[in-house]
């Protein structure tokens, strides 16, 4: 929704800006910058940046421009990467001056700057990673096992008997996967509201933060409005959403606290980082990581429990859109793992199909189709241009991952597994579509490996399980399902329908069976 009140002040504060900005902009170095479109004398390629559809918009520009392209937005440079080869060399191999992130007013307004997307690259920052890793490094991963194969198991059992709550369902086994590694607390529909608030928390972020959006961002004296004033719609939207971000900083905290304080807590990423900062002797060290303890158990549950249903999602939707991808998957897993017994971690390297199924759903719709913009903290020359010190650094990770590059991913439009394979094993020479859906470099989700492993129990569980189908329609044909992404910093596909079925009864036996349920 663009707030129109806030466009004319919008121009009256740009054109002051610009001249500003006019005044103070000499060539650096003697580089050219990267190329981009002109843009307008005054406002720069204020005009050219896209306030929704941005991953297309952008795509489009860098087929024209070239992958790596330079934007002015109102004064702060803005640089586009349109290839996985750019990402990488500069995110990547560059890290140390690649990884901090832009300050946000709409952030500070929301109250978000704790979240640690939002921290600027620093020993605060390095904190808050550290006490991420050590809770969902790949070799941590093997603790929560067996409490994750059950709760993907209930997530069956659950599709199965209320087969039209997709979205509810995946909501609750990432959030009962994602409450029990950071606050030790089990999920049920008692207390449901700490998924609906990470949803809420979620999404103040996911449209509190879309770059270009806010003209707040490009003129910060905006802020100075009255919430009532014309043009303060951002001050309205924040102040509710800050409220939101709140309720997911402190409820499972203090209730976690609480439960602690009496011996009842199990032990989670909250309490142990709590116990470590308690055993510090100087008060002020104390109080410090205690914050961290706090903010970083937040922020492991916000991101992690609705970030990964997009994915899910997704899956759903392309087995209901590609029966014979499901067909074959399925053939695989009756090759490999049989009637008996349902799928496990240990089978995954047998199961190759079901991987580059999972690969493809990565791959052909992006969760962060944008990333989360970097920021670089020095003058820097790649190839042979100037990207200015404090530049915006877009990684178009749909772009790159679905169809900027058709040598990697031929017919990149199509929904097709085999592209990973090669003699029926995965093809180490196809580009691992997870090396871009979770970003680069230092910034890189540190959720990656959890989701993975979650995300295969998932898939390989399901399709082992269940039969999913597009709905019929009135004609009698298959109704046809568009695909389209939702917008914002994160994205989830508009809700579609699809018919899940048990496969057979003897897979809805072992389920049953699994759950400690009645047949
Ligand atoms: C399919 C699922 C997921 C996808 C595709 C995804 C993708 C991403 C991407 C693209 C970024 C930005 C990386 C960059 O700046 O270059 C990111 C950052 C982040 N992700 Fe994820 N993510 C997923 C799941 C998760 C989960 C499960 C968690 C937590 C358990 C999580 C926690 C985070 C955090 C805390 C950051 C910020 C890191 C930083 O700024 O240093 N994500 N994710
Ligand atoms: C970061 O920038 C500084 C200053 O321009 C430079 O000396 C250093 O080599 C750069 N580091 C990397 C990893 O590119
Ligand atoms: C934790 O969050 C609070 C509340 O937003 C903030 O004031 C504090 O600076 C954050 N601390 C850390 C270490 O992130």
């Amino acid at each position: 929704m663009i707030d129109y009140t806030l466009v004319d002040w919008g121009f009256v504060l740009a054109a002051l800006g610009a001249l500003l900005l006019i005044a103070y902009r000499r060539p650096r170095k003697g580089l050219p910058l990267p190329p981009g479109p002109k843009g307008l004398p005054l406002i720069g390629n204020a005009l050219d940046i896209p306030m929704t559809n941005g991953r297309t918009v952008f795509r489009e520009m860098s087929a024209k421009y070239g992958d790596v392209m330079y934007l002015n937005a109102l004064g702060q440079p803005m640089i586009v990467l349109g290839s996985h080869e750019a990402a990488v060399d500069l995110l990547e191999k560059r890290g140390s001056n690649y990884s901090d992130r832009m300050s946000f007013v709409m952030s500070e307004l929301c109250d978000m700057n704790w979240v640690l997307t939002m921290q600027h690259y620093g020993p605060y920052w390095r904190k808050h990673r550290r006490a991420l890793h050590e809770f969902l490094n790949p070799t941590v991963l093997d603790n929560y096992r067996a409490d994750s194969r059950r709760d993907a198991h209930r997530f069956i059992l659950n599709l199965m008997e209320e087969p039209h709550r997709l979205l509810h369902h995946s909501r609750g086994v990432f959030g009962a996967m994602i409450m029990r590694i950071s606050y030790g607390i089990e999920l049920t529909e008692r207390n449901w509201k700490y998924v609906d608030i990470a949803e809420a928390g979620i999404h103040a972020f996911t449209h509190a933060l879309v770059p270009g959006k806010y003209l707040v961002e490009s003129f910060p004296v905006l802020r100075r409005l009255p919430a009532w004033a014309p043009g303060a719609g951002f001050k309205r939207e924040a102040r509710a959403w800050r409220k939101d971000v709140r309720r997911a900083l402190e409820e499972a905290w203090d209730e976690t606290m609480e439960k602690h304080a009496r011996g009842a807590a199990p032990r989670s990423l909250a309490t142990v980082l709590h116990e470590r900062a308690a055993l510090l002797p100087d008060p002020a060290e104390n109080a410090a990581e205690e914050e961290v303890a706090k903010n970083a158990s937040a922020v492991t549950y916000a991101a992690g429990a609705d970030t990964t249903i997009s994915t899910v999602q997704w899956f759903f939707f392309a087995m209901a859109a590609h029966p014979e991808a499901q067909a074959r998957a399925q053939a695989e897993l009756d090759a490999v793992v049989g009637p008996g017994r349902l799928p496990e971690v240990e089978d995954q390297a047998e199961l190759p199909y079901v991987n580059a199924l999972l690969k493809e759903c990565l791959r052909f719709r992006s969760v962060v189709p944008l990333g989360i913009p970097h920021r670089s903290l020095e003058d820097d020359e790649y190839r042979g241009y100037l990207i200015p010190k404090g530049s915006m650094i877009i990684a178009n990770i749909w772009c790159v991952a679905f169809s900027r590059d058709p040598e990697v991913y031929p017919d990149p439009e199509a929904f097709r597994p085999e592209r990973f394979l090669k003699n029926g094993r995965l093809n180490p020479e196809v580009r691992d579509p997870a090396a871009i859906a979770f970003g680069y470099g230092r910034r890189v989700c540190p959720g990656k490996a959890f989701a993975e492993r979650s995300l295969f129990s998932i898939v390989s569980t399901a399709l082992h399980t269940l039969s999913i189908s597009a709905r019929i329609g009135e004609d009698g044909k298959p109704v046809p399902m568009a695909g389209e992404m939702t917008e914002g910093v994160l994205s989830y596909p508009e809700p579609f329908d699809c018919v899940i079925k048990p496969r057979s009864s003897a897979t809805e036996r072992l389920v049953r069976a699994s759950c400690g349920a009645h047949a």
